[in-house]
């Protein structure tokens, strides 16, 4: 399989082209992706929308999918493309399409498919509509934690001071937390949210050190909405 130009780079993935139509996401350590090719096929069935991905293709660590177009949700914010409204509107809707779907495994009756790092860098604009990718952290569990999560993302933007961006993080959050409505009652979704927050290793300590007040944002959000 011949790699091509590289598309984009996370925390944790480079992503390459391999030809007009498909993509190669390669994890930078060892993990297997088995699982996480299995889960966004799972939900693809279901008819959430995820790039299709064709398991098998390249190494252990390699995910193949299908090539995407259109700029992350977080580029079209930057790029003054999508309203900090809508974008928090857009990720509520999707946190409850997702958690429409029946688990695969858990025996608990309201556990879900969770995605626990759905937040506006994950989404990408296509033609076809919003597209979820990166879905390394996800695992069945209760809903409240997957919406606890996003808030908690983009909280954390909000509650740093010191970050150009925290405005237009508190609008997001503001528009998500008001479209979730219902789903915003995170049971202890929120204290287990910050925990593993503070437990990812790809944060800096800037990050880590803001959560306190984050979900402190959370809250005084949730009660004046
Ligand atoms: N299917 C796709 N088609 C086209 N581009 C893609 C596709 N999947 C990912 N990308 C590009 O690669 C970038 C990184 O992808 P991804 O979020 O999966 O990596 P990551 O390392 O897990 O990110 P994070 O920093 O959130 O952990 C995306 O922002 C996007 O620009
Ligand atoms: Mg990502």
């Amino acid at each position: 399989m011949e790699i091509g130009e590289l598309l984009g780079s996370g925390r944790s993935a480079d992503v390459y082209a391999i030809d007009g139509d498909r993509v190669l996401r390669r994890y930078r350590f060892a993990i297997d992706v088995t699982r996480e090719a299995a889960v966004m096929a799972y939900v693809a069935d279901h008819g959430f929308p995820v790039p299709d991905v064709y398991p098998g293709e390249g190494g252990s660590t390699d995910l193949v999918m299908r090539r995407l177009s259109g700029p992350t949700m977080l580029r079209a914010l930057i790029d003054g493309e999508i309203a900090p409204e809508e974008v928090g509107r857009v990720l509520a809707r999707l946190l409850q399409r997702l958690h429409a779907i029946p688990a695969q495994d858990s025996r608990d009756p309201r556990d879900r498919v969770l995605h626990l790092d759905l937040h506006p860098d994950n989404v990408m604009l296509t033609p076809r509509g919003p597209v979820v990718i990166d879905w390394c952290n996800t695992q069945e569990g209760p809903p409240g934690l997957d919406c606890a999560m996003s808030a908690l993302i983009i909280a954390q933007v909000a509650a740093d001071e010191a970050s150009e961006s925290a405005e237009v993080a508190r609008a997001v959050l503001v528009a998500l937390l008001g479209e979730l409505g219902a789903a915003m009652d995170f049971g202890d979704g929120l204290e287990q949210a910050k925990e593993r927050r503070g437990a990812n290793p790809t944060l800096s300590a800037r990050e880590v050190g803001v959560l306190d007040a984050a979900v402190g944002l959370i809250r005084t959000a949730r009660i004046a909405s």
